[in-house]
């Protein structure tokens, strides 16, 4: 499948956690400028959404739950408890508008249920 737009740049604000679904998934957005990365909204430790309370530093989204840090990049958790990364995404920018394709994640990380 192609990417397909699931927001635009004027609804996110810089570094702060923005949740969308696409095609039944959640998809936790970060921009950062005129960047956005993206990482499956699902913690993989006990899945809480990121974007509930999360906090981003520097590269990475800190669960508010029990405080596992992502990095936005390969997913991976930086900080226990959790111990497996989430699905990360590639994000194009056309003019305002966000692009991601949710089937075509950039790692191999599982999927986790929602
Ligand atoms: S649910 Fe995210 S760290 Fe526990």
């Amino acid at each position: 499948m192609a990417a397909s737009k699931v927001a635009t740049l004027g609804e996110l604000t810089d570094a702060v956690p923005h949740r969308v679904e696409v095609d039944g998934v959640p998809v936790c957005l970060v921009r950062f400028g005129d960047e956005v990365k993206a990482i499956h909204d699902t913690c993989s430790h006990q899945e809480w959404s990121l974007t509930d309370g999360g906090t981003v530093y520097g590269n990475e989204v800190e669960c508010s739950l029990h405080g596992s840090a992502f990095d936005l990049d390969d997913g991976r958790p930086s900080s226990l408890p959790a111990t497996r990364p989430i699905p990360t995404f590639a994000v194009e920018i056309d003019g305002d508008a966000v692009l991601l394709d949710v089937h075509a994640p950039t790692n191999d990380a599982p999927f986790p249920d929602h």
